[in-house]
């Protein structure tokens, strides 16, 4: 049976995987609705993958004999200054799951429940990963300026980046 203070710190990351779907899902939802369509795309699918990170836990959590809570989320924010503030907003988003991730981690130390510990260690190489492409993208963004021509490209750019990880997947 999995520990009770596992379960529960398992439990919340469940809920912050649900609220990054449903963020990165508005954050998509307005750069297609802003003729940015690479760009949504991307963001379609990093919506898509913190889902499949919730469904991960989910299933892990009922495993392992505890039971997983699908919970009530907050509204999204909606509305975006511009293409840079949404990834800002995604970059500190996620250096905060990193943070969240690492708690998770702590509480299987402090239990001694090793099983989890090595299970978590997936969420922890994935941070690092989504941490750096969030930070490339940042640095993309800075690069570009306030080029309409460079935003274009940097649109067809993402396009491109959500196709070739959807030929992958397929
Ligand atoms: Fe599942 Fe981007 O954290």
């Amino acid at each position: 049976m999995i520990n009770k203070k596992v379960e529960k710190a398992l439990n919340n990351q469940v809920i912050i995987e649900a609220a990054s779907s449903q963020a990165y899902l508005a954050m998509a939802s307005w750069a297609e609705c802003n003729g940015l369509n690479g760009i949504a795309m991307f963001l379609y699918e990093h919506s898509d993958e913190e889902r499949q990170h919730m469904l991960k836990l989910v299933k892990f959590i009922n495993e392992r004999g505890g039971k997983a809570i699908i919970p009530q989320l907050n509204q999204p924010t909606n509305t975006f200054k511009g293409v840079r503030d949404i990834f800002t907003s995604l970059l500190s988003h996620e250096i905060n799951v990193t943070k969240e991730i690492h708690e998770v981690v702590d509480v299987c130390l402090k239990e001694k429940d090793y099983t989890t510990h090595n299970f978590m260690q997936w969420f922890v190489s994935e941070q690092i990963e989504e941490e750096a492409l969030a930070r490339n993208i940042m640095d993309k963004i800075e690069l570009i300026g306030n080029d309409k021509g460079g935003l274009y490209l940097f649109d067809r750019d993402l396009e491109k980046l959500s196709s070739v990880t959807n030929n992958d997947s397929v």
